[in-house]
């Protein structure tokens, strides 16, 4: 039995993942802002604490994991999931704003929050750290700017993490996932549905029940075994040639 915190656990990946985990009898934490979605995720899981607060308020994030109960306080798998897209517009016609909601969000709050969890692990020799990355931390595609960049920060905090924790037990996975089908495209398009759905239709895309099993697949693999990165994506997905602009 492990202790699981999972960021974003209202819809798409983490609560895919927090079910997964909950299903197989391990004590999940599930934290996101919609509290109403958590608790309804609450009554499927057998041993389930909701955190409804938002990953980029630093005092409220510390806050909450202080008043979890002694039996959830020890996490041993943290899944920093809780992230966004906003936009697809070619950089200069980009809203600064968003940009910085998605540097705040994919890489400041993530950044924090394994800061707030990393040092008792460390103490324990025990434990693991997920994160969400994406294919599009390596593949550059118009409008992808800074999400991509941010994903990048993602993947490559992650494998400098295992630099840093070589010796500790302590494993890190990157998970980098190509198109799936969740709430991404709705909150990406800004509650656009149409767009959102028209983009999923037909692609046989990922579910986020794929992105649960593979997250799962590595953090039960026996503990001699660190994945340090696993991209993934629907088969339906794959390269384009690069663009040459002629005059
Ligand atoms: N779907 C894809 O195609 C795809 C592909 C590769 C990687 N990813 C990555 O996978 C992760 C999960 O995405 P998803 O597809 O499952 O999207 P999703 O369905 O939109 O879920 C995103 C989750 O993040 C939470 N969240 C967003 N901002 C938050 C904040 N400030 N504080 C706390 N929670 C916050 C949301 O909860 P609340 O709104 O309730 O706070 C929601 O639970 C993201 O990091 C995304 O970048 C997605």
């Amino acid at each position: 039995m492990m202790v699981v915190l999972v960021t974003g656990a209202s819809s798409g990946f983490g609560r895919a993942i927090a079910k997964k985990f909950g299903e197989n009898a391990h004590k999940v934490i599930a934290l996101a802002r919609r509290k109403d979605k958590l608790e309804s995720l609450q009554k499927e899981i057998p041993q389930c604490e909701i955190l409804s607060c938002d990953v980029c308020d630093k005092e409220g994030l510390k806050q909450s994991l202080e008043t979890l109960p002694k039996d959830f306080k020890t996490i041993d798998i943290l899944v920093n999931n809780a992230g966004l897209a906003l936009g697809i517009e070619p950089a200069q016609m980009c809203d600064f704003n968003d940009w910085e909601r998605m540097i705040e969000v994919n890489i400041t709050a993530l950044s924090y929050l394994t800061h707030l969890v990393l040092p008792q692990m460390v103490e324990r020799k025990n434990g693991h750290i997920i994160t969400l990355g994406s294919i599009a931390g390596k593949y550059p595609y118009p409008g992808g700017n800074v999400y991509g960049a941010t994903k990048a920060f993602v993947r490559q905090f992650a494998l400098g993490l295992r630099a840093d924790l070589a010796g500790t037990n302590v494993r890190v996975s990157d998970i980098e996932p190509g198109l799936a089908e969740s709430e991404f495209s709705l909150v990406r398009f800004k509650g656009d549905k149409e767009r959102a759905n028209a983009l999923y239709q037909g692609s046989n895309a990922l579910q986020p029940q794929d992105i649960a099993e593979a997250v799962y697949w590595v953090a039960t693999l026996p503990k001699h075994i660190n994945i340090n990165t696993l991209e993934m994506m629907p088969t339906s997905q794959s390269f384009s040639a690069l663009r040459v602009s002629k005059a």
